[in-house]
């Protein structure tokens, strides 16, 4: 058994995680932690959730654990990253703190220093299907961003190959489960219920520094550039990512497409839709799935739709896809793959 200690179990990320592992049949969660209700039950805050007890995160029994899985607020979760780390425990971070190399891009970001930059080399970045040879010798796996996992998973073997030309646009719609659990103006019912808007347009969104990384290192000197613009969608989970990118010369729509098929033909949860098919949110809430339609836009364009649910392969599952590969286990172990009837 690989035992695991969940911290910020209360909250969307945390509450998914905890659903999944219950039902893991080789992972057990050891204690799952809460600030403000340690003392009480995880099914008293959810009632859909495993009745689970919760205990602050400085009472968490770390010599308990295989592994602590961090679904906190970021500056929080570094912080409890370092403890589990100096106490000999791996951890999956959830939050954006480990996932930007330079200290000086998480400082402009962030808003304030990083408190363990010798830490950054170190983590690896947790977009499974790309960091799987890694993962089983880390000690500290970076989880990616919602929002960049579904612009990520399709750009990979295009960047890889040189196929695109930038700037790509990216222009992502998400469901309000997305911004957490605590209330926010915007956020509220009224706000976003019948309503759709757009927030952080351009070059403004926390996420686009990890998905310009990534990128640069996928595409060397010559990487596309990217312009990403959120939106709010007035539903509760799911992301539906629409990718509008230039082919590089010597590339068409159709090399793209073939290109595309044969680096996701044995992914376990990632689908590319057959021609004229786009993907919805119904093909991908509550599974790991990431769901993929393409389209021309003319010989030298091209048009990525991608969906996945924002709590799973965007956070949670995303998160176990990893903790498997770290511990070699099957990487789908736990996990629900994309439903395709819809
Ligand atoms: N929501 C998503 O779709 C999503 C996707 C990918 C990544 N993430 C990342 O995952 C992390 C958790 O996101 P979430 O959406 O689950 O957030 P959330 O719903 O707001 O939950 C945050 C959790 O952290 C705890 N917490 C809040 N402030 C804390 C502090 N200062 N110190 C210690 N614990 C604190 C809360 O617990 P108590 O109040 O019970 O103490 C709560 O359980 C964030 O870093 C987020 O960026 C979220």
């Amino acid at each position: 058994m690989i035992r695991v200690g969940i911290f910020g179990a209360t909250g969307y990320a945390g509450l998914e995680l905890v659903r999944i592992l219950w039902r893991h049949p080789v992972v057990e969660i050891a204690f799952a932690t809460s600030t403000s209700q340690a003392g009480g039950r995880l099914s008293d805050i959810h009632p859909q959730a495993p009745d689970f007890p919760l205990i602050a995160p400085d009472q968490a029994p770390l010599d308990a654990i295989d592994c602590a899985l961090l679904c906190l607020p970021h500056a929080a979760s570094a912080e409890q990253a370092i403890r589990a780390l100096d106490a000999g425990r791996r951890v999956i971070d959830l939050s954006a703190d480990f996932r930007l190399r330079d200290p000086a891009v998480y400082r402009r970001w962030y808003a304030h220093e990083h408190p363990a930059p010798e830490l950054l080399d170190e983590a690896v970045y947790g977009l499974t299907e790309q960091a799987r040879d890694r993962l089983p010798g880390a000690r500290l796996v970076a989880n990616p961003g919602c929002y960049a996992t579904s612009i990520l998973l399709p750009l990979l073997p295009l960047v890889s190959a040189g196929a695109l030309r930038g700037p790509i646009i990216a222009d992502s719609k998400s469901g309000v489960s997305g911004a957490g659990r605590t209330p926010q103006a915007h956020t509220h019912f009224v706000e976003v219920y019948e309503n759709f808007s757009a927030y952080n347009v351009g070059r403004s969104h926390r996420h686009l520094p990890e998905m310009e990384q990534a990128l640069a290192g996928w595409g060397g000197a010559g990487a596309p550039s990217l312009i990403f613009s959120p939106h709010l969608l007035p539903v509760r989970r799911g992301i539906l990512s629409t990718l509008y990118a230039g082919l590089a010369p010597g590339w068409s729509p159709g090399r793209a497409r073939e290109r595309l098929a044969a680096a996701w033909a044995d992914e376990p949860f990632l689908r590319l839709l057959p021609e004229g098919r786009l993907p919805s949110l119904m093909h991908v809430v509550r599974s790991n799935g990431c769901v993929l339609g393409m389209a021309e836009a003319g010989p030298d364009q091209l048009i990525l739709v991608s969906v996945l649910d924002n709590l799973v392969k965007g956070a949670a599952g995303q998160a176990v896809q990893n903790l498997n590969a770290m511990f070699g286990l099957d990487e789908t172990i736990g996990l629900e793959r994309p439903e395709l009837s819809a």
